[in-house]
């Protein structure tokens, strides 16, 4: 069995995990481990962009209000304020490594930064590359990393659980899928990047890689994990079956698209002063309510009144998506649904990216830093990445964490609890995706909740079996980590007895400020 030394791991190569790896490559060593190819993330397929104080019109006091805003009474107000001041810096620390956002001219005809809006912002401060946001931003970090000394990248390396010594986290075993052999990485501290969990359900934007993996492996380790009943449904993927979820990006409706129902009546007016810039959220719920009274499968999106020279230039990769399946958006509507986007809650951090777990850090779509509360603002989460996941660098540094003082590694056997019960059942994906999508959607309603809670613990149980009898198989880690991750869903759900933000619970139609204006917080070691 190999077993690697180095001063820090990171599990993920997004924006987070490359952003704390430069870092901590400033005056140590770092291995970052990533499942697929190094750019394969999250953060590759971005569009919309990077939200920023960037421009005179702007001030931190605005952007923190449309975050507050946005966030429903949940977001903590310390760490929106890091997230505002320190942004514009990390923003233009990409730029200086050589990341190409989009220009324009001032008044004066000098050349700036040209800013786009999305839904909830109260001022134009969205810094993009065309639709392409996140290939560029992935392409500057992985392009800063590639000739680095003290940075090595393992991919294909698939991360199946975290060591954990003496209540510390040591390293983490990964499965080497080149040789199908599992290794221990041991380090001074890890870094959890491993991004989002949007493939819970059976319609979401997210890349195939987006499986939880993080949850998975902190739930095992028994960090602690909060407001995970805050899943972010995007308000516009493609409606077609051909290219099913792919995003529209919320800058079409920054651009000046209008959401019709097919009659060709507008309908954000009824349902938000902002219209169709209105928080997600509230987007999100007004076209369920809609295609659910008029009994229709999706609304649509209407920009045919911008010139087809100027979508094609604005939104290159969008217009070719759809041009793909038939679909010409200077001319047609475009048909959309809400699809899964983004997890707000996460493993639980403070501003410096500390889990409950010492030498453990996270950052990233897989951390609740306290920023998104309970609805993340269009275009903040690439701007958290970067901000936490560069101080969650910093902290590491100055802690000056020992070397583990492990002697020896235990056996990988320990990964997985052979006391499990067998199953024959091994289509785990398939169930969980048919309870998350009928119980667990935009709407809840608490009898379906409890359903879900019995299914989906059948469906872990399940899940674990087929790992213990597959350890070597990545799809069964995966379908494990998608369980875990939905089941605490469905517990955090169900111990929010309100509706606030992305929780909308038809039974307590309210928000109560009185009894949940906090966080829910589940520990594994407190709730057995
Ligand atoms: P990711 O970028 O997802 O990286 C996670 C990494 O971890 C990947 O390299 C993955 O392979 C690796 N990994 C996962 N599990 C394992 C494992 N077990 N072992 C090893 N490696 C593992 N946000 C914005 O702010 N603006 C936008 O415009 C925007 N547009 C978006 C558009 C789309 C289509 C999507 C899906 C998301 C969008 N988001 C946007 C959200 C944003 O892209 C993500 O929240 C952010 O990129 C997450 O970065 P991350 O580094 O945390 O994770
Ligand atoms: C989008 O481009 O609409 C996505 C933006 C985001 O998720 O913040």
């Amino acid at each position: 069995m190999s077993v690697h030394r180095t001063d820090f791991v990171v599990i993920g190569s997004g924006i987070a995990g490359l952003t704390f790896a430069l870092r901590v490559a400033e005056q140590a060593e770092v291995v970052v481990i990533t499942k697929k190819e190094r750019s394969e993330s999250n953060t590759n397929y971005a569009q919309g962009g990077i939200a920023g104080v960037m421009s005179p019109e702007d001030t931190f006091e605005l952007h923190m209000q449309d975050t507050l805003n946005a966030g429903a009474g949940l977001c903590h107000e310390d760490a929106v304020r890091v997230l505002v001041q320190e942004g514009p810096r990390q923003i233009r620390r990409l730029i200086e490594l050589g990341a190409r956002f989009d220009m324009e001219r001032d008044a004066q005809g000098n050349p700036v930064l040209a800013l786009g809006r999305e839904g909830g912002h109260s001022r134009n401060r969205i810094v993009h590359y065309a639709d392409q946001t996140g290939w560029e931003i992935e392409r500057t970090l992985l392009e800063a990393t590639r000739y680095h000394p003290r940075v090595t990248i393992y991919e294909h390396f698939f991360a199946l659980d975290l060591i954990i010594q003496n209540g510390e986290c040591v390293g983490v075993w990964v499965l080497n899928t080149h040789s199908d052999k599992a290794e221990a990485f041991l380090a001074r501290a890890v870094l959890l990047a491993t991004g989002g969990c949007g493939q819970v359900y059976p319609h979401t934007t997210n890349p195939p890689i987006a499986t939880g993996d993080g949850i998975g492996m902190a739930w095992r380790a028994g960090a602690c994990i909060a407001n995970m009943e805050f899943m972010q449904f995007h308000p516009t993927t493609l409606y077609h079956p051909g290219a099913r979820s792919f995003l529209i990006s919320e800058a079409v409706r920054g651009e000046g698209a209008i959401l019709r129902l097919p009659d060709g009546t507008p309908f954000m007016e009824k349902y938000h002063p902002m219209k169709d810039l209105a928080p997600r959220d509230v987007v999100a719920r007004a076209i369920d309510a809609e295609t659910k009274r008029l009994g229709i499968p999706c609304v649509y999106l209407d920009i045919t009144h911008r010139p087809e020279e100027f979508l094609r230039q604005r939104f290159p990769v969008i217009y070719s998506r759809l041009e793909s399946v038939g679909i010409d958006m200077a001319r047609e509507w475009i048909p959309v649904v809400p699809a899964a986007h983004y997890m707000c809650g996460g493993v639980q951090t403070d501003l410096h990216g500390r889990t409950s777990i010492p030498r453990l850090y996270a950052a990233g779509e897989v951390a609740c830093t306290g920023v998104h509360g309970a609805n993340r603002l269009a275009s903040n989460s690439l701007l958290e990445a970067l901000v936490f996941a560069d101080r969650a660098g910093i902290h590491a540094l100055e802690a000056s964490w020992s070397e583990p003082a492990m002697e020896s590694v235990p056996s990988p056997d320990r990964i997985v609890d052979q006391q499990v019960e067998p199953s024959e059942e091994t289509d785990v994906r398939r169930r969980l995706h048919s309870v998350m999508h009928r119980k667990v959607g935009i709407v809840r309603r608490l009898a379906s909740l409890e359903e879900a809670a019995r299914e989906l613990e059948q469906i872990e149980r399940m899940a674990q079996a087929v790992v213990c009898r597959e350890p070597h198989r990545v799809e069964a880690w995966e379908d494990w980590n998608l369980s875990i991750t939905g089941n605490l869903i469905v517990q955090c759900a169900l111990r929010r007895r309100e509706s606030r933000g992305l929780h909308t619970l038809v039974d307590h139609p309210n928000r109560d400020d009185e009894h949940f204006r906090r966080d829910t917080v589940l520990c594994r070691r407190e709730i057995g």
